[in-house]
């Protein structure tokens, strides 16, 4: 658990940022319908967790900051003993208010009122511009003396681009349950038959370490299955011979864990399946190689795809010279999507790539990003090598930014041929 100062800070920090005479408010997620009357588990919104570490819906984060001294204000769902009875224990103004280390807790019922004393005479409002209409039309309501308006999530996504210490704890936790889930993947995909048992084999060693959920719908795609790049029926069988594409991590205590290792169905890779994950492979390391700080995703983007050009070619997958197929983007084919992304509280962390003037923000020391190369070839494609259509490869790490260069966080996640081989005999 991360401790009651640290979201203290955070607030503090962004308070700073606020113009005087302004109010920012931030809303926790909604519960959201599945079918009907039941609904799917719900998980808060990432920047107002990150502010406040609370965990129910029915929430308000407000800061108001006047003569450059910023107040913040949490609103919670008040308790209603027979609400209780139905759907758990709420903390409640006076709980929260011991839990939370926030100027004042009022309840949410109260919470058009209290916008409304706030926003009188300010200057300046903050919101997330993604807030649903109905909310931002009562905020526009009481903003009569505003004269600007500005982006809230913005100002904390930023913020959440460098992770603390206590985050990174929690990122290696989720990686540690993931590995886990991984490895069992390995062991038992020789004895199962469908790839929905392989996911459910995933998924038991997440829950089973208290991992409340997967930090995104799990891919378990056997042969041709993995070229589609979001694949998540997951319902076909596990044929001979064929690679299987597991894309799956954990959340642990709202902090996403990405990884990606591709396996043979039964314990061996084929001659060509060999041919292309080594070709993947030293890709993923040698550019996992290239992060430091200052180094730009751009450049690692640029180099992925320059050296999986060059495999392509060498494996007779694309035929021409280098520099016309890359300036044609023929490798985009069979490579399409990025190198990587930050990742967090969100697996695709909701922290900008630019910074304000549009230019592209270098790495730096705390943040964490995903390296994720992949070739894939469809079975249809007759103009590359037979042996190789119907297979899909990615290899996904997660890379923590250091001082003088990096920390591969899911370096025990085994990747080598040699060693995903003797796990799954
Ligand atoms: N699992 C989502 C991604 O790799 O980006
Ligand atoms: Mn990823
Ligand atoms: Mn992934």
């Amino acid at each position: 658990m991360m401790k009651e100062k640290e979201y203290e800070r955070r607030r503090k920090k962004l308070g700073k940022k606020l113009e005087d005479s302004s109010v920012a408010v931030f809303f926790s997620a909604s519960y959201k319908v599945r079918s009907n009357d039941t609904e799917y588990p719900f998980r808060q919104e990432s920047n107002f967790y990150y502010l406040t570490g609370f965990t129910e819906d029915s929430a308000a984060l407000v800061l108001v900051k006047e003569k450059k001294k910023v107040k913040s204000y949490l609103f919670v769902e008040k308790r209603d003993k027979e609400k209780e009875m139905w759907s758990g224990k709420r903390l409640g103004k006076e709980g929260a208010k011991k839990c939370f280390r926030v100027d004042e807790v009022f309840e949410y019922e109260t919470l058009n009122t209290k916008l409304k004393a706030f926003l009188d005479a300010k200057k300046s409002l903050y919101y997330d511009f993604k807030l649903d209409y109905s909310k931002i039309k009562i905020l526009k309501r009481y903003s009569k003396n505003i004269t600007t308006i500005k982006n809230a999530a913005k100002l904390v996504e930023k913020m959440r681009l460098i992770k603390s210490a206590s985050e990174i704890k929690l990122i290696k936790k989720a990686i540690a349950i993931t590995k886990e889930a991984h490895h069992r993947a390995m062991r038992l995909s020789k004895e199962l038959k469908y790839e929905y048992e392989l996911q459910a084999e995933i998924e038991y060693v997440f829950k089973k370490n208290g991992a409340y959920s997967d930090a995104y719908t799990s891919i378990v795609a056997c042969g041709e299955s993995a070229n589609t790049l979001h694949y998540i029926s997951n319902n076909k069988r596990l044929k001979n011979k064929e690679l299987i594409l597991i894309d799956a991590g954990c959340e642990f205590e709202y902090y996403a864990s990405d990884i990606t290792r591709t396996i043979p169905v039964n314990a061996t890779f084929t001659q060509p399946q060999k041919e292309l994950y080594e070709m993947v492979l030293s890709v993923e390391k040698k550019i996992i190689a290239m992060i430091k700080p200052n180094i730009l995703r751009s450049e690692l983007q640029k180099k992925s795809e320059e050296m999986l050009c060059e495999g392509m070619i060498r494996l007779g997958i694309l035929k021409g010279s280098k520099k016309k197929l890359l300036k044609e983007q023929a490798h985009k084919k069979y490579y399409p999507h990025g190198i990587g992304h930050w990742m967090g509280l969100d697996v695709h962390d909701q922290a900008p790539y630019k910074n304000e003037n549009g230019k592209e923000i270098p790495l730096k020391k705390g943040m964490v990003m995903t390296i994720e190369p992949g070739i894939y070839c469809p079975k249809d494609d007759t103009t590359i090598p037979k042996k190789y259509r119907g297979i899909g490869i990615r290899i996904e790490d997660d890379i923590l930014v250091t001082k003088e260069g990096y920390e591969n966080l899911s370096q025990e996640i085994l990747k080598e041929i040699k060693d995903i081989e003797s796990l799954s005999l």
